[in-house]
């Protein structure tokens, strides 16, 4: 194996066509595990100059501090919280992200979390499995087409939500830092305004301390006992604890959750509501978009490492 080639830290499993371009080209150092990010020796560490990871993963800053010669961060995502972004600058470490590859894939996922939780869909599987329906019929569960759809960011991924809610006649909302005047649906300046007048909020905001706990038990009150929340952009901006017990007391109707505070840490108490979705963060994890993401990951590290201008750099 030649030495000359870069050397990059990976920090969590690709697809095999991924890794295997990957390992075509550069020196991969395979960090899966804390332990095995924790136990990284001091001799590789110096040599590596890239690093792969997840969103969510991101490159915890530790680490970062012990990598002296890294030179471009790749996110497979769209999400830069879990990177320090100023230390990335006064570094002059390049980050780059997957936009746009994803948007379809995460507005779908939350598309289907409105239906699976307003129809029950988890439940009512459950329900044919267990065998109950031997023994009765199943719950009715709420409707979905024509609810009042609060969106909260209207970012790519909210506006291609919001597209697919067209599909379903929802009268739709959104708040945002600013409103948009290149789209009609109507912008509500405040959270707590926006969940008053919604039956089903989303989340599709970016994490980071801007957006910390933003959803707060004051929203999910205002949401109310029949409102339902969906949220596929991350844990961070919803308070958990508050969430965990206005569902528990019934002041909020359901939940539909891709994203969590500390994943894959989902809270006990939800494991066993019924009224509650959840998926193990994966709206973007589909054959066709991992592969794509995984593509524009190995064509910036080539334009980086060829000298050429980066496809898709976090500015
Ligand atoms: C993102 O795009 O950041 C996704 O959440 C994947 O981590």
């Amino acid at each position: 194996m030649s030495t000359s080639r870069p050397a990059i830290l990976l920090m969590q499993p690709f697809m095999k066509p991924i890794e295997a371009g990957l390992d075509e080209a550069y020196e991969v150092h395979r960090v899966f595990s804390a332990q095995g990010r924790d136990e990284l020796s001091a001799e590789i560490a110096a040599s590596v100059r890239g690093v792969v990871t997840g969103g969510a993963l991101g490159l915890p800053r530790p680490l970062m501090d012990k990598l002296p010669k890294l030179e471009i961060i790749g996110v497979n995502g769209i999400g830069t919280d879990a990177i320090d972004l100023k230390e990335a600058r006064q570094r002059g470490i390049h980050v780059t992200t997957t936009p746009n590859v994803l948007t379809d894939d995460v507005a779908d996922m939350a598309m289907g979390l409105i239906l699976a939780t307003s129809r029950q869909l988890c439940t009512g599987d459950r329900f044919v499995r267990s065998g109950r329906w031997l023994n009765g019929g199943f719950s009715i569960s709420r409707k979905v087409t024509g609810k009042r759809l609060g969106i909260v960011g209207l970012g790519r991924v909210g506006r291609a939500i919001a597209k697919r809610a067209e599909g379903f006649s929802m009268r739709i909302a959104y708040t945002d830092i600013r409103a948009f005047d290149d789209v009609a649906y109507q912008f509500v300046p405040t959270l707590e305004g926006l969940a008053q007048d919604s039956d089903i909020l989303v989340v599709a905001a970016s994490g980071g301390a801007g957006s910390q706990g933003l959803v707060s038990r004051r929203i999910m009150n205002a949401l109310g006992p029949d409102g339902i929340l969906i949220n596929v952009g991350r844990g961070s901006i919803v308070d958990e604890p508050a969430l965990v017990a206005a569902l528990s007391e019934g002041s909020l109707g359901g939940a539909g959750l891709d994203v969590f505070t500390d994943e894959p840490n989902v809270p006990k108490a939800m494991w066993e509501m019924d009224k509650v979705v959840l998926q193990p963060h994966h709206a973007s994890a589909t054959v066709e978009t991992r592969l794509t993401m995984g593509e524009l990951i190995l064509a910036n590290l080539a334009a980086h490492f060829g000298g050429k201008p980066l496809l898709t750099a976090v500015t």
